[in-house]
């Protein structure tokens, strides 16, 4: 089930969830191996007995990492599974669930357990979502939850599927969702964000819903959020 992405970085791609409007997603989660053999999960997906035999075959689970308010389904069996691994919330999660005890909140910086290997930067002046985004060294990969998506043509039908080709979660190309576009309020600080982001040499980009990018990241990068900087 997990797929080596690059040097220190897999993937798995796990169950099928259903939003808002019975919208299904396919989701993707990721585990990177730091320095010192510990594992940042990155939105975990569900969990099984295989998964975690194959996760555990590569490491201790450390971090348990919820990239945006969304993102937090899995979270707790993740963290009943792996008492000891820290739980990172990103802004405005820890008010919506509040029955789950996390460890601390991710910042606008990279968190000491992983600076210097990871950079992070919180995508701003979006009112549905404060989307942290992660951009590991080694593998040159930038790691997008939600911001960035694209589904299979035919994976919705009817008129949920004129509504996805409207939003563009099924552009021939991964795309920002207009849903999101128009959730930047406060462009400026957007921008800010996006500055930090397209400053990184990416190469690859991940997505939890959406094909992978696998070259040239930063030129894609710079044309999937044309619409912001323009
Ligand atoms: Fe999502």
């Amino acid at each position: 089930m997990l797929k080596e992405f690059g040097p220190e970085i897999w993937t798995a791609d796990g169950t099928n969830v259903v939003a808002a409007l019975g919208f299904r997603y396919p989701t993707r989660m990721a585990v990177i191996r730091l320095a010192d053999g510990d594992l940042f999960i990155w939105s975990p997906t569900a969990l099984s007995d295989g998964l975690r035999a194959e996760v555990d075959s590569l490491g201790k689970v450390r971090h348990l990492v919820a990239p945006n308010s969304l993102h937090h389904v899995f979270i707790a069996d993740w963290k009943r599974a792996y008492p000891n691994a820290y739980l990172h919330a990103p802004p405005g999660l820890r008010a919506k669930r509040k029955d789950i005890d996390f460890d601390d909140e991710l910042a606008n910086s990279p968190a000491p357990y992983w600076a210097g290997e990871i950079d992070q930067v919180l995508m701003l002046g979006n009112v549905i979502t404060t989307e942290v985004v992660f951009f590991h060294a080694k593998s040159c990969t930038v790691l997008f939850a939600d911001l960035l998506q694209q589904l299979p043509a035919n994976w919705y039908s009817g008129w949920r599927a004129l509504v996805a080709k409207w939003d563009l979660m099924i552009a021939p190309e991964p795309s920002v969702p207009r849903k999101f576009r128009l959730a930047f309020t406060s462009r400026g600080a957007a921008r800010a964000s996006l500055e930090h982001i397209l400053s990184w040499p990416a190469e690859k980009v991940l997505m939890a819903h959406g094909t992978p990018v696998s070259e040239n990241g930063q030129a894609f990068l710079s044309r999937a959020f044309r619409w912001l900087s323009a």
